[in-house]
């Protein structure tokens, strides 16, 4: 087993969904996988191995924040062989045009962290982005499911509760739709590891707005995102 993950080699899949929430890598595995098994519990971050359409797929949590889901990714790809990590998550909107329950896959990663400024000695504002090819299938899959799919950037920040609105406020002239807190580092270390990632969440609240999903919503938008997420694992 890794540090982190308490699973044997070869009991993770190589396509693998990577949720915040254990609870909910919990809900995924048994809604939505034949024969789930349960690899790890260790700190309570729960991993899941079972099929998608006859496709082993694991789904792990990461937990909250970057530095959290660096290591995840960082355990994943070096210690458990994993090719492709997709994160599947919710956010909190900035685009006045996006609504509750709305869908995104981010392209790109802007991010408050600072992280990879002390990677690249704060010389380059790297740019965290999708891998290209999984952003063209979930764009695919999701047209195919009928499920509108909104592909843009997006700001990975180390705050929830945010003092900085004024930044999220330009941000969004900017063009940045949404904020959560993993892609950037899930992107950053993929890339590094020559590992394919892509981000699709839901917006379960709108930052500007105020409003905020309920339970309902939250599950019914949140099926969309993980069936998009799982076809675009197997394709
Ligand atoms: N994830 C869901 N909503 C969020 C928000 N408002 N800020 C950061 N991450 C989020």
């Amino acid at each position: 087993m890794s540090v982190h993950i308490g699973a044997k080699p070869g009991d993770i899949a190589e396509r693998v969904l990577l949720p915040g929430d254990p609870m909910r890598a919990k809900w995924i595995a048994e809604t939505f996988l034949k024969d789930p098994v349960c690899y790890t519990q260790v700190r309570g971050m729960l991993g899941f191995t079972g099929t998608w359409q006859g496709v082993p797929v694991s789904v792990q949590g990461s937990g909250m924040g970057m530095p959290s889901a660096s290591i995840y990714t960082h355990e994943l790809i070096n210690e458990y062989g994993a090719k492709s990590i997709i994160r599947i998550g919710s956010c909190g909107a900035l685009a006045m045009d996006l609504q509750l329950g709305d869908v995104i896959a981010a392209i790109g990663s802007a991010t408050d962290s600072n992280m990879n400024r002390l990677r690249f000695d704060g010389l380059v504002d790297y740019a965290p982005v999708a891998d290209f090819g999984l952003l063209r299938t979930a764009a695919e899959v999701a047209e195919r499911r009928n499920v509108p799919l909104r592909v843009g950037p997006i700001l990975a920040a180390d705050e929830f509760y945010t003092d900085r609105p004024d930044l999220y406020d330009r941000l969004a002239d900017y063009g940045v739709l949404a904020v959560e807190m993993e892609s950037a580092a899930i992107y950053t270390i993929a890339a590094k590891f020559g590992v394919k990632a892509l981000t699709i969440l839901t917006v379960s609240d709108h930052i500007k707005r105020g409003d905020k999903m309920d339970a309902a919503q939250r599950e019914q938008g949140f099926s969309d995102m993980v069936q998009i997420g799982l076809d675009t694992a197997i394709a």
